[in-house]
């Protein structure tokens, strides 16, 4: 790799980075995280670029979601474990119902850094520095709270290894059991019709599940069906973050970023002789790159070849986000023109940062069917061109929050958004809405892949 090491993305012009006061500070935290352990290891980064090599070929589909910016403050347990439930029910509807192996990929364990449109924010008059996100700064609107702090990185760092802890809990220790497929719907989801609609694909599961155990196949003898796994993922977007968890591979002599199995680079921070380019090129992690409106072919090109030279399949996921109304107009071009030069990407669709709008009572939010149109279009714009429409790339939760409008089991208005509009950044799908999607997303992948 020519000069290339973890900290020359020093010498390239980067975006969206705080700016710290306290230098000396800020060199300690970093020298401090240098030291830390790593959070994953390289062996599973590979293991995971397999499987999206899988996906590359239609053999596979991609679930990559969690919340678009995770907080210290809602830190606990039941967060992480009803995300991990949703992202099982959407799993296994994908594979029952969609005829589909499905490769779950967390936004979650480390995704704490916040692009933004300004770097000040102005309320009456007065002007604080944006949030950045946890990792940087806190919410408050005041200048204590948005300044940033480099001990901030410790305790992102802290909360990635407790929450990866937990999840690796979860995938092994009993509750990814496919005995448990009844279990994993979430309260407030059982007493509707979509509810009803999971009980009865779980039934059926059990019922198959029953019949197998007859045959002699059973969770002790089977570690398929009692275990699983749910990879990490985050914007690697706080680069001085990401180079104190950068290692060398003892076995290989490989370098991988070891702060989560995946990391991608945002629409915002994606130039071609950008930091965040140069740092990605000497990962050797799975990693995707966002594609906005403003992608123009030939730029896209530069952007996988300077990413995935040998055009390694399961290397680079493109995620596009379009927006509802641009993603027929803009796409089949870009995806025309990588398709005939042979490269081997991952497809994923994000059907929420093109679809972002504000209500008149100053909510930012997303509408569901927006979300689903940009969503079957893009199917649609694959199936026409013959390519793999790989996977989808949601901001969701497992919590019943009121921050999406619409979707036929949760029917929720841009009045009723103050309810429980919790989240940090932006808005997220419900573990109702995230269910209703992947029922969606099944029936297009069975007609896709029969
Ligand atoms: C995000 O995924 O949270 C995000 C900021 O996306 P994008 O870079 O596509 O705007
Ligand atoms: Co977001």
């Amino acid at each position: 790799m020519n000069n290339w090491n973890p900290s020359s993305w020093r010498d390239f012009p980067i975006k969206q980075q705080p700016t710290y006061t306290d230098l000396d500070k800020l060199k300690k935290v970093e020298s401090e995280l240098s030291s830390y352990p790593p959070l994953i290891f390289a062996g599973e980064a590979e293991r995971l670029k397999s499987q999206l090599a899988d996906v590359v070929e239609g053999k596979a589909f991609l679930l990559q979601g969690g919340d678009c910016a995770e907080s210290f403050n809602a830190f606990n347990a039941n967060n992480i474990k009803d995300l991990f439930k949703v992202m099982m029910q959407m799993a296994v509807v994908l594979t029952f119902s969609g005829g589909c192996p499905v490769v779950k990929v967390g936004r979650i364990a480390g995704q704490f850094a916040k692009p933004r449109s300004a770097d000040f924010e102005e309320i009456n008059g007065i002007s604080f520095p944006s949030y950045r996100g946890d990792i940087i700064n806190s919410m408050g609107f005041n200048e204590k709270d948005r300044a940033p702090k480099a001990k901030r990185l410790l305790k992102a760092y802290n909360q990635s290894a407790a929450t990866l802890n937990l999840l690796r809990a979860f995938a092994r220790g009993g509750m990814a059991d496919l005995h448990q497929v009844n279990a994993w719907n979430l309260d407030f989801v059982k007493d509707n019709a979509l509810g009803e609609k999971y009980d009865q694909l779980a039934n059926k599961i059990t019922e198959t599940m029953k019949f197998m155990e007859s045959c002699g196949i059973t969770s002790e003898n089977t570690t398929q069906l009692r275990e699983t796994i749910l990879y990490t993922s985050h914007e690697a977007l706080l680069l001085n973050y990401e180079e104190a968890l950068t290692r060398q591979d003892s076995l290989s002599g490989k370098w991988y970023d070891c702060s989560a199995h995946m990391l991608w680079i945002g629409d915002r921070t994606r130039e071609l002789d950008g930091a965040h380019l140069e740092y990605f090129r000497g990962i050797n992690n799975p990693i995707g790159c966002k594609v906005g409106p403003s992608m123009k072919e030939d730029e896209l090109i530069k952007l996988i070849d300077a990413l995935n030279p040998e055009n390694e399949a399961g290397r680079l996921n493109l995620i596009v986000r379009m927006g509802h109304d641009k993603v027929s107009d803009i796409f089949p071009s870009l995806l025309k023109r990588v398709e005939s030069e042979g490269k081997k990407v991952v497809w994923s669709c994000d059907p929420m940062h093109g679809n972002v709008e504000k209500t008149p009572n100053g909510y930012k939010t997303r509408d569901f069917a927006n979300i689903l149109s940009e969503v079957k279009q893009f199917f649609q714009i694959h199936k026409a061109q013959g390519s793999v429409a790989g996977g989808i790339h949601l901001e969701m939760t497992g919590q019943n929050v009121t921050e999406c409008t619409g979707s036929t089991s949760a029917a929720i208005t841009a009045e009723g958004l103050s309810s429980r509009y919790h989240t940090q950044c932006d808005p997220r799908l419900n573990a109702d809405q995230a269910l209703e999607l992947a029922f969606m997303i099944a029936e297009t992948l069975k007609e896709a892949r029969a």
